[in-house]
């Protein structure tokens, strides 16, 4: 398929922006405004276009290993104030370079998501120096201490003199004298403060970075897409597998129905997916041990909202947003967001909605149990006879998985 990665990345920088708000604190939009500066900074800096590309990517990329579970716990503090101190753990670097490792980059990029909390005269986690730093990484950091420090968005003529003095203060501390000189010249436009503002930021960045189509076949899309039910799965210490498993059970369903090639990895695709939404959903839900309060649910609800307009953009994606995001509809048009009903929802929705189900009620939750494949059957059985999921699928889940 042709392949747009910009159109990917902005799905992912959606999603991802959704991580930093609720882990870190950090404002809407950060992702795009610490790639939108970074973007500017390697302009500079005479970057060339596939490194431009990439620079951008990796500054949306770059705190992706925050959502990582065991880092929370590593952590031993409860509740959300501490929480931005994930920051301040290392691993969270190591973690989301092994993350993207399959990411179809265009250049060299190794370590530099590694690197990017590295300071120029050696303070950073791995006390790195000077050219020990990949440029990448030093760009990145400079971009994500700007973004987080300082009120970007809306940039007064105060704050811009405030950030730079800090560079000022910074340079040859934090940043390299080449880098704080290259955010100078590209701060002196009027533009580039006019481009961080919320209103433009999407035009901004879509404009900036150099767009770049790759012929990938499914099998090469589908590589790309586990790393990023990784990280969605990670969020959570109970759906530690819940996507990657998922996956495996729509391949085993899909080859139960005949279902080929490129079908089938697109529905592979749509289960690594689906609760992309999810990280919208704030931790502080998610763990939750008791019953949710109703407030709570329809904040849950949100997720497969978010998850169709994060993938819809992707052209060629048209089929796996519908499968991803119909997965909480019922037939009778009781699901949610949309509240589809029998006409709307085609065979591969029903089998992605009944699969989930089938998923979630065998792993163990918050708040009750993992179920056996018999306990799990009672309730989609329940659910069949209610006129809520296909009969027909339900009734080959439990024959499929009655051995497994
Ligand atoms: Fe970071
Ligand atoms: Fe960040
Ligand atoms: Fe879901
Ligand atoms: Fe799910």
């Amino acid at each position: 398929m042709v392949f747009n990665l910009n159109e990917f990345l902005t799905a992912i920088s959606f999603a991802l922006d959704f991580v930093e708000i609720d882990i870190l604190g950090a404002n809407t939009n950060h992702g795009k405004r610490t790639a939108y500066m970074a973007l500017k900074i390697a302009e500079e800096l005479g970057f060339s276009s596939e490194e431009l590309h990439d620079i951008a990517a990796l500054a949306i990329l770059h705190d992706n290993g925050v959502s990582e579970k065991s880092l929370f716990e590593s952590l031993n503090t409860e509740g959300s104030s501490k929480i931005s101190e994930l920051e301040l753990i290392k691993e969270h670097c190591t973690i989301g370079e092994e993350n993207i490792k399959k990411y179809p980059f265009l250049t060299d990029v190794r370590n530099v998501i590694k690197y990017h909390h590295e300071r120029y005269d050696g303070s950073g986690f791995f006390s790195l120096n000077r050219d020990e730093i990949p440029v990448m990484s030093q760009i990145i950091e400079m971009a994500d201490v700007l973004e987080m420090d300082f009120d970007i968005q809306n940039n007064s003529l105060d704050t811009q003199n405030n950030i730079f003095r800090f560079i000022k203060e910074q340079e040859n501390r934090m940043f390299s004298t080449e880098i704080a000189n290259a955010f100078r010249n590209a701060a002196q436009n009027k533009a580039f403060w006019m481009d961080l503002k919320n209103l433009s930021i999407d035009s901004a960045i879509r404009k900036s970075t150099p767009q770049y189509v790759v012929d990938l076949p499914f099998e090469k899309i589908q590589d790309i897409t586990q790393i990023f039910s990784k990280i969605i799965d990670s969020k959570s210490k109970y759906t530690q597998r819940h996507s990657r498993d998922l996956s495996e059970k729509v391949a085993i369903m899909a080859d139960f129905y005949g279902i080929k090639d490129d079908e089938r990895l697109k529905l592979i695709i749509a289960a690594n997916l689906h609760d992309i939404g999810k990280l919208a959903v704030p931790n502080a839900i998610l763990d939750r041990p008791n019953k949710l309060t109703k407030y709570e649910f329809e904040v849950i609800k949100e997720h497969t909202y978010y998850t169709r307009m994060a993938l819809q953009e992707i052209k060629g994606f048209e089929e796996i947003t519908e499968w991803a995001s119909n997965h909480h509809e019922k037939l009778n048009g009781l699901g949610y967001p949309y509240g589809k009903n029998t006409k709307d929802l085609d065979f591969n929705s029903r089998l992605v909605a009944c699969l989930d189900i089938y998923e979630a009620l065998t792993e163990e939750r918050p708040y009750r149990e993992s179920l056996k494949h018999g306990e799990a059957m009672n309730i989609l059985n329940g659910m069949k006879y209610d006129g809520l999921i296909d009969s027909k699928i339900t009734d080959d889940i439990g024959h499929v998985f009655k051995s497994i």
